[in-house]
């Protein structure tokens, strides 16, 4: 599969949200209860959010024959803050593309460590790209309470 990752921009924003609620739907519910998913996948109608995601972090999509098949921002420079792959398209590498031009960033910035809040589903992955687990942890989002992992890796 041919996959091409360019940054995102504003057009890019129903794409990538509908990827977004998809891929917690789909994917997350293995791990997070029904009203946690709920929560998790209506942050997607919060376009002024993801625009402002858009416009301040550094932020890649993932691309096949035109379609967005995945998408990654750095958040204040070594900050690795989202991550998520359409939910057709897992285990294809997507993430593996993503995560090198992210960490690629923040080493060309400077940093020398790079960090992340991780879900249950994402830690195998992050594991697999040697990331320690620094904590466990309980986030909460919009009044709802998620386990999930703060993970580092040395650049
Ligand atoms: C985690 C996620 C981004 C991985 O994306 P992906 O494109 O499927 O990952 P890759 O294909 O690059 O995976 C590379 C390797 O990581 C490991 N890996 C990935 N997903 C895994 C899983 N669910 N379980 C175990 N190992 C996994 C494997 O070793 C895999 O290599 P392999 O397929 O050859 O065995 C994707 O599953 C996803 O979108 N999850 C839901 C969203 C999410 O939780 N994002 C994190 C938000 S905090």
């Amino acid at each position: 599969m041919d996959i091409e990752i360019r940054q995102a921009t504003i057009e890019d924003i129903p794409e990538i949200t509908t990827l977004f609620r998809d891929t917690v739907r789909a994917v997350n519910s293995q791990h997070y209860s029904d009203k946690q998913i709920q929560t998790w996948s209506a942050g997607a109608n919060d376009t002024q959010k993801w625009e402002e995601r858009i416009n301040k972090f550094y932020f890649l999509v993932a691309e096949t024959n035109d379609t967005i098949v995945g998408f990654a921002y750095l958040k204040n420079g070594n900050y690795f803050d989202g991550l998520f792959v359409h939910k057709n398209f897992q285990r294809h590498g997507i993430a593996s593309k993503l995560l090198r031009i992210i960490e690629s960033k923040a080493m060309m910035d400077g940093y020398e460590e790079i960090k992340s809040d991780v879900s249950i589903t994402a830690l195998p992955f992050f594991e697999n790209h040697y990331y320690d687990v620094i904590k466990k942890q309980k986030k909460v989002i919009k009044g709802m309470t998620f386990e999930n992992y703060i993970v580092s890796k040395t650049l």
